[in-house]
């Protein structure tokens, strides 16, 4: 039995990885500041006596015993991110300086929940890991999208300086039960607006393109990783390719709902197309993902018909 932290184990990615991890044998220590999760979240696990939850702001050095921490701790909407963005850069920046501090003192594996994001706006589809990305270091979203890029230098640098053993996985675009409702995310956003019967709205002409994996590949191909020697970064996400306007009737046709589509201007600095090159994933873990857009959506509409 390992002992894992799970840093912002409260949120939508966390509280799935929790699960996974306690039902794979387990203890598991959540930590969260409960800025963007909640104890909603992980009610269902409180009753294990593997799990373990403590209010804790990364931006603060934590001393604790583990084999392994997985850092997923940051804000991941734009939304949120943007709401107080000195703290989302001090979070991820502080946040990994602390943890690889913790991994450093006891030794622990750490990986780190990087993010498409560092790409930017990309000059090269699908992108591929050796991508070094075209990011505005000075726009709305350079606090998440820099506090990103910079917490991998320093993954990268304790790894250089002090053999830590380290993981980096870049996720792209992932969606699922226990997302927000209200967040600003296309897949959440278009689901809650069909089922309250409200305008789905689209920025932008609709052409632009996302990717999306779903919650449980994305938890799987993490595990793996930190089971692998290897630091990485590897892309995690799904490579099927969809426009917003296919998303939206996908949506309405799935919930049978009735909501028209409504364009808005398209935000600064919103990439045009976004979409994993996972070759290195498929070869490194054995891992690609299984669960179709469809199948996924299903399951995240019935999760958002018992809590909106
Ligand atoms: N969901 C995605 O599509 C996606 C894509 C790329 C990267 N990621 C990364 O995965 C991680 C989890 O994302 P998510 O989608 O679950 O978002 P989320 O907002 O649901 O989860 C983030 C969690 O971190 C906690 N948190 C924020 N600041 C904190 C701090 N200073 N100290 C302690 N806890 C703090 C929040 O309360 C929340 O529980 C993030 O690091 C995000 O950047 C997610």
């Amino acid at each position: 039995m390992k002992r894992i932290l799970v840093t912002g184990g409260a949120g939508f990615l966390g509280s799935h990885l929790c699960e996974t991890l306690l039902g794979q044998g387990n203890e598991v220590l959540c930590v969260d500041n409960f800025f963007t999760g909640s104890k909603r979240n992980v009610e269902h696990l409180m009753s294990n006596p593997a799990f373990e939850l403590m209010r804790h702001d990364v931006m603060f050095p934590l001393y604790v015993e583990v084999d392994e921490i997985y850092n997923l701790a940051c804000p991941a909407s734009p939304v949120h991110y943007q709401y107080d963005p000195v703290q989302t850069t001090k979070t991820s920046v502080h946040g990994a300086i602390n943890m690889l501090g913790l991994a450093k003192r006891v030794g622990a594996k750490i990986l780190q929940a990087s993010t498409s994001e560092v790409y930017g706006d990309p000059e090269v589809h699908p992108q591929p890991e050796s991508y070094w990305g075209r990011v505005n270091p000075i726009g709305v979203r350079s606090c998440y999208d820099e506090g990103k890029r910079c917490a991998e230098t320093l993954f990268f640098d304790y790894w250089r300086q002090h053999q830590i053993q380290i993981r980096v996985v870049r996720i792209f675009n992932t969606y699922g039960p226990r997302m927000h409702p209200d967040d600003g995310r296309v897949v959440s956003n278009f689901i809650v607006q069909a089922l309250r019967g409200e305008p789905i709205t689209i920025y932008g002409d609709g052409t632009q393109t996302r990717s999306f994996c779903y919650v449980d590949d994305l938890i799987e191909a993490m595990i793996r990783m930190m089971a692998k020697d290897c630091a990485g970064p590897i892309n995690i996400g799904n490579p099927g390719e969809f426009t917003m306007l296919e998303l939206a009737q996908r949506v309405l046709e799935l919930t049978g709902s009735k909501s028209e589509i409504v364009f808005f201007p398209l935000p600064a600095d919103d990439p045009r197309q976004r979409r994993p090159d996972i070759s290195v994933a498929k070869q490194v873990l054995g891992w690609e993902p299984k669960i179709a857009l469809d199948e996924g959506l299903i399951r995240t509409i019935r999760y958002f018909e018992r809590v909106t």
